[in-house]
């Protein structure tokens, strides 16, 4: 079965076609990083303006870089939700319009079952259940997995997620957006033991996380507010000369310690509690190396699998949207049943009726 998927839920156009929920027969991207780059961030207007500009021609390229036809695809599938209403709305609607024109089903798919089932499309067979862990820009949810599309929330992030504390700490270290990707290549030549920045939530006995205090914690050592982390007055301050590379390298090390520690211990509390066959690894943070070892190395202590995104589907993209949407295509709607489709920008995971 080929389904053709659509990915819009925030800053980047995606679409691929994808066989049977493994076979991943192409995928385009087209990103809108540089653009936000300027504004340090996502704009949601303007991304759901160039979301409307790429959407049919990254469509059009998926196809052909397939060698399909519209004969050969046998359902559309798009993310309904969570992401940006705008961005959204360019998805599904454009997915509504060609699934109707084509007289083709439509899938609604959950973008954060999506991450998971990317952890999943190179494993041959399932056995529930698994554990996952979703760190993007948007969301850190710690979910059990009981079946397909059957998700089990244990916890989640009270504030920031941890794909957005990587972002505003680059952001606080001069870095372009997002910072993911740069603060992880910054910290390689800095000391993750120079600072002690907290580890938010640890000594809880819950499956929450939260980020913000440890970005507050961030901005004071970098010289914009109050004491450090430990009391001491800020390491740097703005009337200083610009921060040492050194310094900043050790910034970016102590903070990526810091969230790792804590994803990696919560989540290995669940492994014990919950026992799932393996632990998945999903979501645009899953990119960062040093959570992928640290992760992998606590688990095989206490015997457990861990089955990460490969690394072109921990970002968003289509495949992924794809694979999820095979394994759910139960819940396709046709025809007139179309037109009740609607972006849900906050749809949850945890009892995921699609
Ligand atoms: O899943 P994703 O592409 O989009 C959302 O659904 O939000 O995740 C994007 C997030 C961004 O916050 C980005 O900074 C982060 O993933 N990210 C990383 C790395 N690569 C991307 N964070 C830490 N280390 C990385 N190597
Ligand atoms: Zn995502």
């Amino acid at each position: 079965m080929n389904i053709l998927a659509i990915e819009t839920s925030c800053d980047e156009t995606a679409a691929a076609v994808v066989a049977d929920g493994r076979d991943v027969r192409s995928s385009v991207l087209s990103s809108q990083m540089k653009t936000h780059d300027v504004t340090g961030g996502v704009v949601p207007e303007v991304a759901a303006r160039m979301q409307l500009e790429m959407v049919i021609p990254v469509v059009a390229e998926a196809l052909t870089t397939a060698k399909a036809e519209w004969a050969d695809i046998d359902a559309v599938t798009v993310t309904r939700g969570p992401g940006l209403i705008g961005p959204l709305l360019v998805g599904v609607e454009t997915a509504k319009a060609l699934a109707y024109a084509r007289g083709l089903p439509l899938i609604p798919t959950n973008h954060l079952a999506g991450h998971l089932y990317a952890c999943l499309i190179e494993e041959p067979d399932f056995a529930w259940p698994y554990l996952g862990l979703v760190v993007s820009g948007g969301h850190t949810e710690l979910v059990l997995m009981h079946g397909h599309h059957q998700f089990e929330l244990l916890g989640s992030t009270r504030d920031d997620a941890a794909g957005e504390a990587f972002d505003k700490v680059g952001r606080l270290l001069g870095l372009s957006y997002p910072g993911g990707p740069h603060v992880s290549k910054l910290a390689e030549s800095g000391n993750a033991a120079a600072i002690g920045f907290p580890r938010p939530m640890l000594d809880q006995n819950n499956f929450d996380f939260s980020f913000s205090g440890l970005k507050t914690a961030v901005r004071q050592e970098v010289g914009l507010g109050g004491a450090g982390p430990t009391g001491r007055a800020a390491a740097h301050s703005l009337s200083d000369q610009p921060m040492a590379d050194q310094q900043r390298a050790d910034v970016a090390a102590s903070f990526q310690q810091a969230v790792v520690d804590t994803l990696v211990a919560k989540t290995v509390r669940a492994a014990e509690r919950f026992s799932p066959s393996a632990v998945l690894l999903g979501g645009g943070v899953a990119a960062n190396l040093l959570l992928r070892q640290a992760l992998k190395e606590s688990l095989e202590y206490c015997k457990k699998r861990l089955l990460v995104t490969p690394p072109e589907y921990a970002t968003d993209n289509a495949a992924m949207i794809g694979a999820a949407a095979f394994w759910g295509r139960e819940q396709s709607v046709n025809d007139e049943g179309l037109f009740g489709v609607s972006a849900d920008p906050g749809w949850q995971l945890s009892g995921s009726v699609m």
